[in-house]
């Protein structure tokens, strides 16, 4: 019997229990690191990097190497995915070789026709559209310093982008409520807010659009921000910085959300733009402890996938 390969493509992949087993396993990873070390021996991870990486290359390289695997890292110019030869032959020859396929991309459509043609699992490194490997890694976070999250909120403030997208699928699924504060014209994807809302709706809790920083942060557990122009955006930069000025996460910001408010970022940060130097080097901070989680759970996500 042929069992269907799994992809990890979009939190919408994976249903609260597998989020939760994904959880309960990277809680065991952390406690014991060496019990796990041969669980993928012989099992090769390839990177397809079309965008640069800190955290989500060396967290995989890493937490694959930590597990027993091997990594092979491939960047844009090497594969010239879609130039030299098509996304399809790209995904039938590596399947030949490896276990399974990071991507990082611009266009989401390359993910998905990396996964149709694969036949080993392709997860998402990074999309235009999503995140999910970071939200996943943030909401073990937010899970491991509140313990408790059901009904908790968070305030997402800035670029409705492809972090942005990922935390409002996240946020609902696993009973948090979800406020995100744009300027006009940088809201989120209308089909994101479609499905967030159906899963609110579920899961009775509720995801709440603002234009006012301020008002998206009133009694807010978790502050979250991102760049103000993403990779690919970088002719926009200087337009975006004036129109998101309003949008900072400074002192004065952070003191209308809860005592204590945790305070996050995906990195990596534009300090003095979206952030201030103060905010994010705070006692509230927990910036590095989710770059951190992002190797711990996407060594749970490549087991879940590979065994
Ligand atoms: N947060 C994140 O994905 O970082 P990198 O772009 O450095 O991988
Ligand atoms: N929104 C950012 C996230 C980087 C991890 C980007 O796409 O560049």
């Amino acid at each position: 019997m042929t069992m269907m390969k799994k992809d990890f493509i979009s939190i919408k992949d994976l249903t609260l229990k597998e989020i939760e087993d994904i959880f309960s396993l990277t809680d065991k990873l952390k406690k014991n690191k060496e019990k796990f070390s041969r669980v993928l021996s012989g099992k090769t991870l390839a990177l397809i990097f079309q965008k640069p990486s800190n955290r989500t290359r060396v967290s995989f390289e890493v937490g694959m190497h930590q597990l027993g695997g091997n990594s092979l890292y491939l960047a844009p110019h090497e594969i010239n995915l879609g130039v030299r030869e098509s996304i399809a032959d790209v995904a039938k020859t590596l399947s030949r070789y490896v276990d399974a396929i990071v991507l990082r991309t611009f266009e989401h459509k390359n993910i998905l026709e990396m996964a149709k043609f694969s036949s080993v699992p392709v997860i998402n490194g990074l999309s235009d559209f999503s995140h999910p490997c970071q939200a996943l890694a943030d909401i073990y976070t937010i899970k491991e310093k509140l313990k408790n999250i059901k009904n908790k909120t968070l305030a997402y403030v800035g670029d409705g982008n492809n972090v942005c997208n990922s935390l409002l699928l996240s946020c609902p699924k696993v009973g948090m409520n979800i406020n995100v504060a744009t300027p006009k014209g940088f809201e989120p994807q209308k089909n994101i807010l479609l499905d967030a809302k159906d899963m609110a709706k579920l899961q009775k809790v509720t995801i709440n659009l603002f234009h006012n920083a301020f008002e998206a942060v009133k009694g807010a557990d978790v502050i979250y921000t991102d760049v103000w122009a993403s990779m690919g955006q970088e002719k926009e930069a200087k337009a975006r910085k004036k129109i998101f000025k309003e949008f900072q996460v400074n002192k004065r910001l952070i003191q209308l959300a809860k005592k204590g408010v945790l305070i996050m970022h995906c990195l990596p940060a534009h300090r003095g733009e979206e952030i201030t130097d103060e905010v994010i080097n705070s006692k509230n901070s927990v910036v590095f402890d989710q770059a951190e989680n992002r190797m711990h759970v996407q060594k749970a996500i490549l087991i879940k996938l590979l065994k």
